[in-house]
């Protein structure tokens, strides 16, 4: 991987406070960012910056595509701590933070998204699906976090896409589970 051994030192510290700030496990991380390296994503659109430890490996994976990222929170405190972040990890320049409402920042999203990461409110996830499908490319590729730890508030956004027969979809055996959909 191409972080410095500075940038190494702040992920292992984000990590000792990975529950406080909900954030992704690594492996899910790293996962997420070979899969932007391999699909060669560019517009990557995140819903749940919180601290932006997932905001780092998502876009660390866009210096090697040459992509952006623009990610949602409503939280103040949190975009401030991401912002702090993304300046240590020299990553604040391909990123935007937009702030608030998941649904009202999605709607105003208004170029093509290669990639799609779900990782905010699991009741809402059907409805940022909503928002979020008609913007992504044909082989554009969606990711949700949080299926087999929330399998309830999951579960519309479940049955939508594995129901959709322009998503091809595998939920993998990730800490949290994550959601895989490829949109041909
Ligand atoms: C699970 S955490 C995101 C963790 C982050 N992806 C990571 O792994 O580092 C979810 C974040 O989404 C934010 N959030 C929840 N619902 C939201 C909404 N409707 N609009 C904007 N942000 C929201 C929360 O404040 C929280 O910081």
């Amino acid at each position: 991987m191409n972080f410095t051994i500075p940038e190494q030192e702040l992920l292992q510290k984000l990590e000792q406070t990975q529950e406080d700030f909900w954030n992704i496990s690594r492996s899910s991380a790293n996962f997420l960012n070979m899969l932007i390296k391999i699909s060669g994503a560019k517009n990557v659109v995140e819903v749940g910056t919180s601290n932006g430890y997932s905001g780092i490996w998502l876009a660390k994976a866009l210096k090697n595509t040459g992509g952006h990222l623009t990610t949602i929170e409503y939280y103040e405190k949190r975009i401030i701590l991401a912002q702090e972040n993304f300046q240590k990890c020299g990553v604040e320049d391909i990123i935007t933070i937009k702030q608030g409402s998941a649904c009202e920042v999605l709607e105003t999203i208004d170029f093509e998204i290669d990639f799609a990461f779900i990782d905010a409110n699991k009741g809402e996830y059907i409805k940022y699906f909503d928002i979020i499908n008609p913007k992504l490319k044909k082989g554009g590729l969606i990711a949700a976090d949080n299926i087999t730890s929330h399998p309830q508030k999951v579960a519309s956004f479940v049955e939508k896409i594995k129901n959709d027969p322009n998503y091809q979809v595998e939920i993998l055996d990730l800490p949290a589970g994550m959601l895989i959909g490829l949109k041909s």
